[in-house]
Order: C-alpha cells, then sequence, then structure tokens
C-alpha cells in the first residue's frame, strides 16, 4: 500500500542527503528530555551512513515566532546526537543561506550536519517556495522522515520535495504502514479508545471512524461533553458546550458504536490531594467534577479490547498526572498490552502513559506522531507524504 518512493530506491552513495527528521524534542536546562523522536530517526541515519552519505538533517523545535530563538536552538539535540553516533556530528547555525551552504560543502561522506531550527525563518511555516529551493540547494537527495511533522505543508516538509528526489524515511515507512493499515484494512474487532480533554480536538477521527471501526471506547474529559449531550449535569467538570451538539450528531450516527463509561471518579478540586468517589454515570454533585473512568468502566473496557483484533489508542482516559485520577489511564494501557490485538499508540499523552508503566515492550507500535497520527485516523493525506515522489 506505500506507494511512495522509499529510502531504499534512492542511490545514496557519495550523495549529500538532507533528511526533515522530527527533532521537536523537549530541552530543559539545555539538554534533550525525552529522546524518543531522535531514537527513531536512528534507522535512516545509520542506513544512510553505511551507504556512504553525507547527512544533512533539518528539523523544527518548538513553535519560535519566524526569526531566531536561542531558546529553540537545535544545538543540544546535535550535541545529544553526537553522542549516540559513531561519526561526527556538526552543526550550522542557520538552515538556509551562506552558512548553511558552507556547511554543506564541507561536509564529507559519512559526516553529519544538523542544521538550525527551521522555523527560525518565517518561510518554513509559510511554505515558502524560495525557503524550500535554499534548502533543496544544500543537497543531491532529499529524504522525509519527520512523521511527527507530516501533517504540515511548511518548506521543509512539503516544499522541498519538488526541488529534489524525494523518498520516505524508514520511520515515516514505518508509522504510515501501522496507522494506515488500521484503517484500511484492520484485523477486526477494530476497537478505537479515544481520550483527553477535548472532543473538538477529535471531531474528524470519531467521524471517520465511525465508519471503520466496531467500536468506539471514549474516555477523558472528552466523555463529559457527551454526558451533557445526553442530559446529565456535569457540575465542575470539564464540558465543551460549543460542541454539544455535534456530540449529540456523533452519538446518533454512532448507533451502538460509541462506548461510554458507566461509572467515574469524581473529585471535590482540581488537585493531587482533592477528596474523590466513584460513582455511576448520572449528575455530578454541585461542587465536583469527573477526573477519571471509573472501575466498572475499566473492567468493560478491557473486556473488549481483550477480544480485539486491532486497537487504536489515543488520549488518556482521566488526569494521569495526578496518581490518584492515573487509574483509568494505566489501566487501559495494561489491558492493551495484555491483548493479543495489533495494539497501535498515537503519540502524545497516550504514548508517555505507556512508556511511564513500562509497558512499551509489549505494544506493536507507538507512534512518534501526535497530530500527525490524529490526521492518519481522521482519513487525511498529510502534505509530507503526498509532497514525495511516487514508486
Ligand atoms: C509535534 O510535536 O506534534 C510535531 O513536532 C509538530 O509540531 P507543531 O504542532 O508545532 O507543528
Amino acid at each position: 500500500m506505500f506507494s511512495k518512493k522509499m529510502l531504499t530506491d534512492l542511490d545514496v552513495k557519495g550523495k549529500k542527503v538532507l533528511v526533515r527528521v522530527d527533532f521537536n524534542v523537549p530541552i530543559s536546562d539545555g539538554k534533550v528530555g525525552d529522546d524518543t523522536r531522535i531514537q527513531a530517526a536512528l534507522p535512516t541515519i545509520k542506513y544512510l551512513l553505511e551507504n556512504d552519505a553525507a547527512v544533512i538533517l533539518c528539523s523544527h523545535l518548538g513553535r519560535p515566532k519566524g526569526e531566531p530563538d536561542p531558546a529553540f536552538s537545535l544545538k543540544p539535540v546535535a550535541d545529544y546526537l553526537g553522542t549516540l553516533l559513531d561519526v561526527p556530528v556538526k552543526f550550522a547555525e542557520d538552515c538556509i543561506g551562506e552558512v548553511a551552504q558552507n556547511a554543506s560543502e564541507g561536509l564529507a561522506s559519512n559526516e553529519v550536519l544538523v542544521l538550525e531550527n527551521t522555523r527560525f525563518h518565517a518561510g518554513e511555516k509559510a511554505n515558502d517556495p524560495e525557503m524550500a529551493k535554499e534548502l533543496a540547494s544544500l543537497a543531491d537527495l532529499f529524504v522525509n522522515d519527520a512523521f511527527g511533522s507530516a501533517h504540515r505543508a511548511h518548506a521543509s516538509t512539503a516544499g522541498v520535495a519538488d526541488y529534489l528526489p524525494a523518498a520516505a524515511g524508514f520511520l515515516l515507512e514505518k508509522e504510515i504502514k501501522y496507522l494506515g493499515n488500521a484503517i484500511a484494512e484492520p484485523e477486526r474487532p477494530f476497537v478505537a479508545i479515544l481520550g483527553g480533554a477535548k472532543v473538538s480536538d477529535k471531531i474528524g477521527v470519531i467521524d471517520n471512524l465511525i465508519k471503520k471501526a466496531d467500536r468506539i471506547l471514549i474516555g477523558g474529559g472528552m466523555a463529559n461533553t457527551f454526558f451533557k449531550a445526553q442530559g446529565y449535569a456535569m457540575a465542575d467538570s470539564l464540558v465543551e458546550e460549543e460542541v454539544l451538539d455535534t456530540a449529540k450528531e456523533l452519538l446518533d450516527m454512532a448507533g451502538g458504536k460509541l462506548v461510554l463509561p458507566v461509572d467515574v471518579v469524581i473529585a471535590d478540586a482540581f488537585d493531587a490531594n482533592a477528596s474523590d468517589k466513584i460513582m455511576d454515570v448520572g449528575d455530578v454533585p454541585a461542587g465536583w467534577r469527573i477526573l477519571d473512568i471509573g472501575p466498572r468502566t475499566v473492567e468493560a473496557f478491557s473486556d473488549i479490547i481483550k477480544k480485539a483484533g486491532t486497537v487504536v489508542w489515543n488520549g488518556p482516559m482521566g488526569v494521569f498526572e495526578l496518581d490518584k485520577f492515573a487509574k483509568g489511564t494505566f489501566e487501559v494501557a495494561k489491558a492493551i498490552a495484555e491483548s493479543e490485538a495489533t495494539g497501535i499508540v498515537g503519540g502524545g499523552d497516550s504514548a508517555s502513559a505507556i512508556k511511564k508503566s513500562g509497558l512499551e515492550d509489549k505494544i506493536t507500535h507507538i507512534s512518534t506522531g501526535g497530530g500527525a497520527s490524529l490526521e492518519m485516523l481522521e482519513g487525511k493525506m498529510l502534505p509530507g507524504l503526498a509532497a514525495l515522489d511516487d514508486k
């Protein structure tokens, strides 16, 4: 089903290869935090080095305002990458212009160059053809391995592919394979689990999954909006009033496919030390709010997950940053890990919940993309993929 040119279709020997990676990783005190995205890019980088290419890496980091901002420098990432590879990792303080040109010209095969944050130029997000051309002029070939950014039509993710032979890296291919297959030809029953605070972020996903999935289990703050749409009082629970009508429509459209919690954990404050209790779904007492799914829901969800052929999970079941309200999320993670189903976890919070619970090895695929994995589940074509050469 992968119709795009792959890295292995390119002759990279002795060539300069510009690779768009997603090195948008947490940095604090100048040090890389979670390095998952960097590790995930290593197979492509190592393949290129083993095949005698000169590797030029570009990425964004954070959301600077189209101009240089030291707080968003990729230098710490370049330094960190240097500790993972046996070859020199150089750094250029700009991703285009003279600095980048000189750095590229001085780069030999089997060396790596990391370019400074692409979002230090306004042309990146504007997908400015001039910026794309400048990036392309640094190399002979382009490889996109930035799945996490593939939903962005930016100069370094999409535009640049107009000016160079352009292929997909190993990470991009793997992500598309798992997420694409889940939607196109899932082993059934196909169960989607959606959580997180907002329904508004996931309307497109629910809409698409209603057509594809056998069951959609809903947890997290977004369940509250559905409860409210069903007429329950939600007291201080987070509810998105502006999408109540949409929530009603989705409930009607889904028939029995949308499975809402049957019980919830409520608290008298949004606080680690709040009083909490379990209640069946109904009117939430004044002054209280829903912060997690309850034990009967965990059991019901786990049962469905156990019998699934494919499970896709995106979004926590409760406020899992607070221990008291983390149980629903961790129990769902455990159920996916224990199920025989192909388990696919979307990036962001659900991925970090899986890692926190030490179940990473038991999950078929944990996506490195947040927004990108959601857009895949919405059935959208990602611009970063669309821009690549066809096979
Ligand atoms: C992400 O972290 O989801 C990607 O790196 C994309 O970042 P963005 O939402 O700032 O475009």
